[in-house]
C-alpha cells in the first residue's frame, strides 16, 4: 500500500463536522488555540468514508461566540448562580475537491468536486507545513509534463510553483481582469514569455498602448512587431507596418463606418454601394482570369477594388440623368448619394485612415492578402510565433472595425483550412473594453466588431481559434464573450460592479472565494478555471522582459526629477505631424 503524502497529527486537529449542505460544510472547532492560525482562504481536509480519502475545503468564514453557561446546578456558598463563559467556534467550509492516497491502481490522486458529502462528527484538520507543502506540489505534479505553464507561486505555500494546465487555459477562452494597475500586462507579458519556450507557439496580440514592443527589441526579443500603419507609416513603407485596405472590409463593417442610418436616403446609399462594390469586385476577377473564384465570390468576399472607381461610379449615380418625355430628368439617384459621398471623400482623405484608405500600391495584388496572412500565421524558430500588433495611432473611432477585421480575417483563415493543417491560435485582446462592449451599448463599428469577436468566442474552439481577452473593465465588456471564458486569471478588483461580473461567471460554491478581491495586492490574483485544480490566491511571477507600462512615481519625480523643457515643443510637432 501507497504512502499517504497527508498525515496529520493532534497539532492539525481542529474539530468536527457539525452540518453539512450541498457544497459547504460548518466544522464546530474543539481545538480553539487554533483559531488564531486559520484564516480566510486557509485550506482544510476532512475525514471522508474510507481512512484513505479526505475532502479539501477553504475556509470561507472562521465565527467565535462566547456564551454563559451554568456550571452546577447549585447556589454556591454566597448565593451566586455559579455561571462560566464557553466558546463556540465555527469555520464554514467550500468543499473543493477529494484527495485519495489510494484510487484504484493510483495512489495520492486528487480530483476536483467532493464525491461524497462528509458525515457529521468527522475530523477536519488544517492544511499547514508539510501537509501543505505536499499537496501543493501534487497539484502542480497533476499536470503532465509538456503541458505546464508556470504561473507563479501559491500564496497558502510560497515554496510550491503554480502551475496552470496549458492546453485547458487556452482551449476555451481566457479572461485576465483587474483594475488599473493591478499587473494585467505583466501577467500577459508572463504568459507570452511562457508560450516563447515552445517551438511553435502562435499567439497575436492586439496592443492597443504599444506597451509590448520592449518584447521585440534586441537579443532577448520573445515577438515579432507589427504596427497598424499610422499617418508616418503610409510615407515610408516599412516591412512590418501593416495595412488593412478597405476592400477587406465586409458591407457590413464599410456601411457602420460611413452610412448615416439616420439618413432618409440611407436605403438607397447602401444599395448603390452593394451593387457598385460587387461589380467592382467582378472587374478585378475577370481581369485576373480567376473564372472559379469568380463563379462563387460575393460582394464580402476579400477581393482588391480601387476606390477611385467606386466613387467615380457613385458620382455617376448621385448626378445621373434619365430620358424624360421633354429631355432629360433627374436619374432615380440623382442627389440622394451626396452625403454618403461626401462622408466616404472624408474618410479616404484623412491621413489617420491612411492605413485603410490609402494603402500602398503593392496592396493591391492579389497575392498581396496571402502573404500577410501567412507572415501573421508564421512560427518558427527565427520568425517568432508570437506576434505583437501595436493599434496605438488606430484613431478610437474605427478602432473597432479594425479589430474586428482583423479577427474576423484571422478567423477565417483557420475556417476554411483544412482540419489537419490547422495550427491552434490565440487572439490576446488587450483592453477588451475599448472595442468589446456590452451589447446594448455598442454603437455600429462596435457591433460589427462583436459579431467577429462573438462568432470566435462561441465557435473558435472547432477551429483552433481561442482568445485571451484583457481587461480593466469587466462590467463594460460584452457578456457573451466573457460567459464563453472557461478561466479567469482575477486580479484585483476594486469596483463592486466588475467584482460581481466576474462572481457570477464562477461557480456559486466558489464565489465566497471572490471576497478577496479587493485586497489583492498587485500581481498577486485568483485563476479559476479548468486549467487549475484548486482555485487558489497565486503570486504572479514578474516577466522578464518588462512590458513599457511602468507606474511613475510622481511624489519621487516631482522631487529628483528635472524636466526636459524642450519635450513639449517636440510633442506639439509631433502631434502635428501625428507620427512619431
Ligand atoms: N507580478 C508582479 N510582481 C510585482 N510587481 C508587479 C507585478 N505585476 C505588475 N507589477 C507592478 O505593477 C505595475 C503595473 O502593472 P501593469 O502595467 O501590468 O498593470 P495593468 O493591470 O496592465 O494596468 P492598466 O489596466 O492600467 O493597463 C508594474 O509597472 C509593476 O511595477
Ligand atoms: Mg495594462
Amino acid at each position: 500500500m501507497s504512502e499517504s503524502i497527508l498525515e496529520f497529527d493532534k497539532s492539525d486537529f481542529l474539530g468536527k463536522v457539525a452540518m453539512v449542505d450541498t457544497n459547504r460544510v460548518v466544522a464546530a472547532i474543539e481545538n480553539h488555540d487554533m483559531m488564531t492560525s486559520i484564516s480566510v482562504g486557509s485550506l482544510v481536509a476532512i475525514q471522508g468514508r474510507l481512512n484513505s480519502e479526505f475532502l479539501i475545503g477553504i475556509i470561507e468564514r472562521a465565527t467565535r461566540s462566547t456564551t454563559e453557561r451554568l456550571l452546577t446546578n447549585e447556589v454556591d456558598d454566597e448565593g451566586n448562580i455559579p455561571f462560566g463563559e464557553a466558546l463556540q467556534d465555527f469555520i464554514k467550509i467550500v468543499l473543493i475537491g477529494t484527495y485519495r492516497t489510494v484510487d484504484g491502481d493510483r495512489s495520492n490522486t486528487f480530483k476536483r468536486g467532493a464525491d461524497t458529502f462528509p458525515q457529521i462528527d468527522r475530523a477536519c484538520y488544517q492544511l499547514s507545513a508539510h501537509n501543505l507543502q505536499s499537496f501543493m506540489n501534487l497539484l502542480s505534479a497533476k499536470v503532465p509534463l509538456g503541458e505546464r505553464m508556470a504561473l507563479g507561486h501559491y500564496m497558502a505555500d510560497q515554496t510550491a510553483v503554480a502551475i496552470a494546465h496549458g492546453d485547458k487555459f487556452f482551449q476555451r477562452h481566457a479572461a485576465i481582469l483587474g483594475s488599473t494597475g493591478s499587473g494585467k500586462s505583466w501577467a500577459v507579458a508572463l504568459i507570452l514569455e511562457r508560450a516563447a519556450k515552445l517551438t511553435h507557439p502562435n499567439l497575436i496580440v492586439l496592443d492597443m498602448h504599444g506597451e509590448y514592443s520592449t518584447l521585440c527589441e534586441g537579443k532577448e526579443a520573445i515577438a515579432e512587431q507589427f504596427k497598424i500603419a499610422g499617418p508616418g507609416d503610409c510615407l515610408s513603407e516599412s516591412t512590418n507596418s501593416l495595412f488593412l485596405p478597405y476592400w477587406l472590409l465586409n458591407r457590413e463593417e464599410m456601411l457602420a463606418m460611413i452610412l448615416d442610418r439616420s439618413d432618409q436616403n440611407a436605403p438607397n446609399q447602401a444599395s448603390r454601394f452593394t451593387e457598385h462594390v460587387r461589380k467592382l469586385k467582378e472587374s478585378t476577377l475577370k481581369d485576373l482570369n480567376k473564372q472559379d473564384v469568380l463563379d462563387t465570390f460575393t460582394v464580402d468576399s476579400p477581393i482588391y477594388y480601387d476606390i477611385s472607381q467606386l466613387m467615380a461610379l457613385l458620382n455617376i449615380d448621385d448626378e445621373g440623368t434619365k430620358p424624360g418625355k421633354t429631355g432629360p430628368v433627374k436619374g432615380d439617384w440623382n442627389g440622394k448619394l451626396t452625403r454618403f459621398i461626401a462622408r466616404l471623400e472624408a474618410k479616404i482623405e484623412d491621413r489617420r485612415y491612411g492605413f485603410l484608405f490609402q494603402p500602398p500600391k503593392s496592396t493591391s495584388e492579389y497575392e498581396w492578402l496571402s502573404k500577410i496572412a501567412m507572415r501573421l500565421f508564421h512560427s518558427g524558430k527565427t520568425t517568432k510565433g508570437i506576434k505583437i500588433i501595436d493599434f496605438s495611432e488606430v484613431p478610437a473611432d474605427v478602432l473597432p472595425i479594425v479589430a474586428g477585421v482583423l479577427a474576423r480575417l484571422l478567423y477565417n483563415v483557420q475556417f476554411w483550412m483544412n482540419d489537419n493543417d490547422r495550427h491552434p491560435l490565440t487572439i490576446v485582446c488587450d483592453e477588451a473594453h475599448l472595442y468589446l462592449p456590452v451589447r446594448d451599448e455598442a454603437d455600429a463599428p462596435e457591433k460589427r466588431a462583436l459579431e467577429s469577436f462573438e462568432r470566435i468566442a462561441k465557435e473558435g474552439r472547432k477551429y483552433g481559434v481561442s482568445l485571451l481577452v484583457v481587461s480593466q473593465r469587466p462590467s463594460d465588456v460584452s457578456r457573451t464573450i466573457l460567459s464563453q471564458c472557461n478561466n479567469f486569471l482575477v486580479l484585483r478588483l476594486t469596483n463592486d460592479q466588475d467584482q460581481s461580473v466576474v462572481k457570477r461567471m464562477v461557480p456559486e460554491s466558489m464565489s465566497g472565494l471572490t471576497d478577496i478581491l479587493p485586497l489583492l495586492d498587485t500581481g498577486e490574483g485568483l485563476l479559476l478555471g479548468d486549467s487549475i485544480l484548486l482555485p487558489t490566491r497565486i503570486k504572479l511571477d514578474c516577466p522578464k522582459i518588462e512590458p513599457a507600462s511602468a507606474t511613475r512615481q510622481f511624489w519621487t519625480e516631482w522631487a529628483n526629477r528635472t524636466p526636459n523643457e524642450k519635450a513639449v515643443e517636440k510633442a506639439i510637432e509631433t502631434m502635428r505631424r501625428q507620427t512619431r
